[in-house]
């Protein structure tokens, strides 16, 4: 199955976030920024057009970034974003599902609202290898849509994450339709959730979880 191609939204991407959730997928995207300032070499999938990592690349001025992306327009985004930083930064254009890190092992793992391109099948094999390409202290940055267990979930959050699932399938070719059990795939590859932030009454997380612990 291909990736989904996100060319065309490049350019008026963050406008489109703006226009629907405002400061809201950013503050998400932040929520954990102070923690990865001691991190040094970091791997974000599934980068996008490089807000989060230009600004990660400003603040922690020792850190080096791997950035994956399957589209060509969000990663040139990124390079010009990045462009002050870029010594410190590689590009890879590349299917996540079938690319291998790099440049292991990483102390931090970044991935914004991406997991939700993919199945929880899918999650889970990225885990797995993941797993074994971090240092024993890495952390995993996680921002994703969320449906609570609440009275805001069922009449709010489904149906606005699955008008977000209708038109991202519109837009781009997305084939996954619903949100993956990541949870479920982090546990089972030995991360644990250590901490999480809710935004608008849960309906974005944005998680930190850390790498399976070293068998004695
Ligand atoms: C919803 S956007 C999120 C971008 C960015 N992380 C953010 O926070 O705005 C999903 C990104 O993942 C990329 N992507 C989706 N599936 C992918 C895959 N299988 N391999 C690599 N990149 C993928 C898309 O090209 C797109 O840039």
């Amino acid at each position: 199955m291909a990736p989904p191609n996100f060319n065309r939204l490049a350019r008026i991407y963050r406008w489109m976030e703006w226009f629907s959730f405002g400061p809201w997928l950013m503050l998400c995207r932040c929520a954990f920024l102070n923690d990865c300032l001691a991190s040094r070499r970091a791997l974000a999938l599934g980068e996008g057009d490089g807000r989060f990592t230009a600004r990660l690349l400003r603040e922690n001025p020792a850190i080096l970034i791997d950035a994956v992306d399957a589209s060509t327009a969000m990663l040139k985004g990124l390079s010009l974003r990045a462009r002050p930083y870029l010594s410190r930064l590689e590009i890879y254009q590349a299917d996540v599902r079938s690319w291998k890190p790099a440049n292991p092992p990483y102390d931090l793992i970044v991935t914004h609202f991406f997991l939700d391109c993919l199945s929880t099948e899918e999650v889970k094999a990225l885990a797995s290898i993941l797993s074994s390409a971090v240092s024993p202290g890495c952390f995993w940055i996680v921002s994703e849509f969320a449906v609570p267990e609440d009275q805001f979930g069922r009449p709010v959050a489904r149906p606005v994450v699955w008008a977000l699932y209708r038109a991202f399938r519109w837009l781009t070719g997305l084939e996954v339709r619903s949100l993956p059990d990541h949870h479920f795939a982090l546990v089972r590859a030995g991360f644990s959730l250590e901490r999480h932030q809710r935004f608008l009454n849960g309906l974005l997380v944005s998680e930190m979880w850390s790498a399976p612990r070293l068998e004695s």
